[in-house]
């Protein structure tokens, strides 16, 4: 008789908390809603440049530089270059005030390793290959990376500068991939809060799952 009354009452748990399953599944919002692990706001750090014209070109563009888990987004965009291939880098000084740009020194480098290609294993870090840009003088290059960081260390590339070149990095040649002049060059710096950081980041607020569904 009392196992037969435990039995059922351990049954009648177990339905309730299936029944509870089964109305969260009804009533909560579906997952898609919750764009889960990477929020673009809160604590993802970008970084930007403004590609300025160097050694007589009309160059222009800009540069951001998105911090992901542990890889980094990079979107280029310039206008005004010279159609065709153009190497483009992190060089190692924030420093664009030579009108030849060669104040930026050489190629970000914390790994120490060889110039190449950034889809080889071995290469500066701050290879990022070729820009193509068309006949309408415009480029676009994306890239994502995990050899530079935005957030502080040593693979950080704020306070270096992007650096467009004139001719197509050749990948190979060593340190530079010959890849000629500077025509547009920017100091990469992190991008200033655009919008005030959200009160309930202090200490001791509770995990945001239901405090973030409303954003
Ligand atoms: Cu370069
Ligand atoms: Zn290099």
């Amino acid at each position: 008789m009392r196992n037969t009354m435990t039995s059922t009452f351990s049954h009648r748990i177990l339905g309730g908390l299936a029944l509870t399953a089964t109305l969260c599944l009804a009533a909560c919002p579906p997952a898609a809603d919750q764009k889960g692990d990477k929020k673009p706001g809160g604590d993802a750090p970008i970084a930007v440049t403004t590609i300025e014209a160097r050694s007589n070109s009309t160059v222009k563009g800009t540069a951001t530089f998105t911090q992901a888990g542990d890889k980094v987004k990079v979107v280029v965009e310039v206008s005004g270059a010279t159609p065709g291939q153009h190497g483009l880098h992190v060089h190692e000084n924030g420093d664009c005030s030579s009108p030849d740009a060669k104040s930026a020194g050489n190629h970000f480098n914390p790994g120490n390793a060889e110039h190449g290609a950034p889809d080889k294993p071995a290469h500066h870090a701050g290879d990022f290959g070729n820009l193509t840009v068309g006949q309408d003088g415009n480029g676009k290059l994306e890239l994502l990376t995990d050899q530079i960081a935005v957030k502080p260390g040593t693979t950080s590339v704020v306070g270096r500068a992007l650096v467009l070149h004139d001719k197509p990095d050749d990948t190979t040649t060593q340190p530079t991939g010959n890849s000629g002049s500077r025509v547009g060059c920017g100091v990469i710096n992190l991008q200033p809060a655009s919008s005030p950081p959200p009160a309930a980041d202090s200490s001791g607020s509770p995990p945001p799952s239901e405090s973030s569904e409303g954003h």
